[in-house]
């Protein structure tokens, strides 16, 4: 199982000591959430903090914009240390250009969807896609309960890649911990995003090295 702990349930005020941490564990991506307000009823942080976070951080940083009008700070994104890209499905309406666009600043180009967003939107395009992001809770705010439809709709995903022979990733985000994320796996789950069960455990390298193994 990939393991791409959040950041946002990090310590805001220590960034370089738990991005070390993520360093030092066996995580294998770091989640950066990008929320602007509008597309999310909430705000968390943007390009300078992200930028801040590459700087100390030696895994990939998986970006995930909450945002509307996501074209607009691809290239930023790039430059501020992304690896990869995912933005929200709801939130662009010339998405095969703007997976196109991610594709040609040098990132891995993947799509969100919210819960209530159907996996068959997503038909014409998977082949196109190095992973897609179903949220598993309401996008805006960590720690929230996990939504269980979202079993039934990763199987649903799993069973489209393997219809349409892609190598899309499947990335659960939201309520993550090891009950639901062994649940998640056995419906087709390859990544999985924690926040507040991996930050607020009291050994967060064990709790990933757990994730890992579920
Ligand atoms: C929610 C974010 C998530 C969030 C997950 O809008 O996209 O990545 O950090 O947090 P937990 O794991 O605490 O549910
Ligand atoms: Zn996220």
């Amino acid at each position: 199982m990939i393991v791409s702990p959040s950041m946002l349930s990090a310590d805001f005020a220590n960034i370089q000591r738990d991005v070390e941490m993520l360093n030092s564990s066996d995580a294998d991506w770091i989640h950066i959430d990008i929320m602007d307000g509008s597309f999310v009823p909430n705000i968390s942080f943007g390009l300078p903090v992200c930028e801040a976070i590459a700087k100390h951080a030696k895994k990939p940083l998986d970006v995930h914009l909450m945002i509307v009008e996501p074209d607009k700070y691809i290239e930023a994104f790039k430059k501020a240390g992304a690896a990869h890209i995912s933005v929200h499905i709801e939130a662009c309406t010339h998405l095969h250009r703007t997976i196109q666009l991610i594709k040609s600043v040098g990132c891995k180009a993947g799509v969100a969807l919210n819960p209530h967003t159907p996996v068959h939107l997503l038909e014409e395009i998977i082949s196109d896609l190095d992973l897609v992001i179903l949220m598993s809770v309401n996008p805006g705010f960590g720690a929230q309960k996990f939504i269980e439809a979202s079993l039934s709709k990763t199987t649903k995903l799993k069973e489209l890649i393997i219809a349409k022979n892609a190598k899309t990733l499947i990335e659960i985000d939201g309520g993550v911990n090891l009950e639901t994320g062994k649940k998640l796996k056995d419906a087709g789950a390859d990544a999985l995003v924690a926040g507040n069960f991996v930050f607020s455990s009291q050994s967060p390298t064990d709790v990933i090295k757990l994730l890992k193994k579920v």
